[in-house]
């Protein structure tokens, strides 16, 4: 057994549309549990800080502008392999070229609003789970 926890974001094109069921549902149906889960309002500047990684790439200030647009959920989720297994299930970045089943592929509006964020390493998700949770936060 390798369990492991991941950090995803339901983005605000989720909530804006009230879909937060419909994916907590496809992960919970994929053997994801949500140890701990919270709704914000990311501030610009969170929205950067998160997203640093990307800060050289022409599309970041889009991003931060849209992921500060409105609510989203954060959520740690634990599973086997869930770093991995929670990409599996978001699908392609690009919704056009996720596959059927995925959740970018059901509720993903564009590449930029595209429903879910999921941490892609370990190390990542150490990084991204302490951006947002305190130990106390997370319960299993
Ligand atoms: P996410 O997994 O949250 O990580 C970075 C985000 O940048 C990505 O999902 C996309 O929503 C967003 N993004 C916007 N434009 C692009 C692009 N051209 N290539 C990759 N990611 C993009």
């Amino acid at each position: 057994m390798n369990i492991q926890q991941t950090l995803s974001i339901l983005k605000p094109d989720v909530t804006r549309r009230n879909l937060t069921g419909k994916v907590n549902a496809k992960i919970e149906e994929a053997g994801l549990r949500i140890l701990a889960q919270k709704r914000l309002h990311l501030s610009k500047s969170q929205a950067q800080q998160f997203y640093a990684v990307h800060a050289e790439r022409s599309f970041f200030n889009d991003l931060c502008e849209f992921m500060c647009a409105g609510p989203s959920v954060v959520q740690v989720l634990e599973g086997e392999n869930a770093v991995a297994r929670y990409r599996d299930i978001m699908g392609a970045t690009n919704p056009a070229n996720a596959n059927p089943g995925t959740i970018r592929h059901e509720f993903a509006e564009s590449i930029e609003a595209n429903s879910v964020h999921g941490s892609d390493s370990l190390e990542n998700a150490a990084i991204e789970i302490g951006f947002f949770f305190s130990k106390i936060e997370i319960v299993g």
